[in-house]
């Protein structure tokens, strides 16, 4: 064998070893009984829109294409599954906290408005998932929908994100010390907290 050809050997090699390397599927059942249609009114052609341009990355549900049966481009795939329901799945939805199912619709309406969702890369290879003009407009109503339901329905407190709720206060872990320290069943009451000396009971006088 000559040097170009024990090369090219080398490769085929490479890429044999590589199919080894197993990987789950994500297929699960979409939608599942936390999908966000079940929180919120979806009519058919979002659901049918979700299902073409968003479900093979944002739900428990991906269709593979035919060559996601080779490495390296099954690690492509797996990773945008893995980024886009890390950040976002359909299917989970009502296990999110309120103020993280209201951010998220946001981010729909932002990413959609922007052409950022979907994904170029995906869009470039499966065709059907192209939002219209029509399309985008159907999305928007639909976040905007939610939106205006989850405004009605949640104390306007609920939706924002814990860390940015009353800018000012005292954070969580500052607010647990201080409820430690005031309860009345608290063992832990803090010296600094013994009211002033004037102010405790006179010393009776026999
Ligand atoms: C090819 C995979 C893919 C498709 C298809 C796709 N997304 Fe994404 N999406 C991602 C990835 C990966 C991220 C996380 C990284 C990023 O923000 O770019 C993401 C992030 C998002 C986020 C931001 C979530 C956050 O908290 O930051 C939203 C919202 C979103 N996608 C909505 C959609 C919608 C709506 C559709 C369909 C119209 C869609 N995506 C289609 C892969 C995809």
């Amino acid at each position: 064998m000559n040097t170009p050809q024990k090369v090219l050997v080398g490769i085929v090699a490479c890429f044999a070893l590589l199919q080894l390397i197993p990987s789950q599927y994500n297929q699960g059942t979409s939608p599942s009984s936390k999908h966000v249609s079940t929180l919120y009114p979806t009519s058919k052609t979002v659901e049918q829109i979700l299902v073409r341009a968003c479900n093979d990355c944002h739900s428990d549900s991906t269709v593979y294409p035919a060559y996601a049966a080779f490495q390296p481009l099954r690690w492509w795939i797996d990773e945008h599954v893995e980024e886009g329901t890390r950040h976002l799945n359909f299917d989970a939805f009502a296990d999110y906290a309120p103020y993280r199912q209201f951010h998220k619709i946001e981010e729909v309406l932002e990413t959609v408005a922007e052409g950022e969702m979907p994904l170029k890369s995906y869009t470039y290879m499966h065709e059907h998932a192209r939002l219209n003009e029509t399309q985008k407009k159907e999305l928007r109503y639909w976040a905007e929908g939610i939106l205006d339901s989850m405004k009605r329905q949640y104390p306007a407190d609920s939706l924002v994100h814990p860390k940015r709720r009353h800018p000012g206060a005292l954070s969580e872990k500052q607010q647990e010390k201080a409820a430690s320290v005031f309860s009345p069943t608290a063992d832990r009451v803090s010296k600094s907290c013994k009211p002033p000396l004037q102010h405790r009971a006179p010393v009776p006088v026999d």
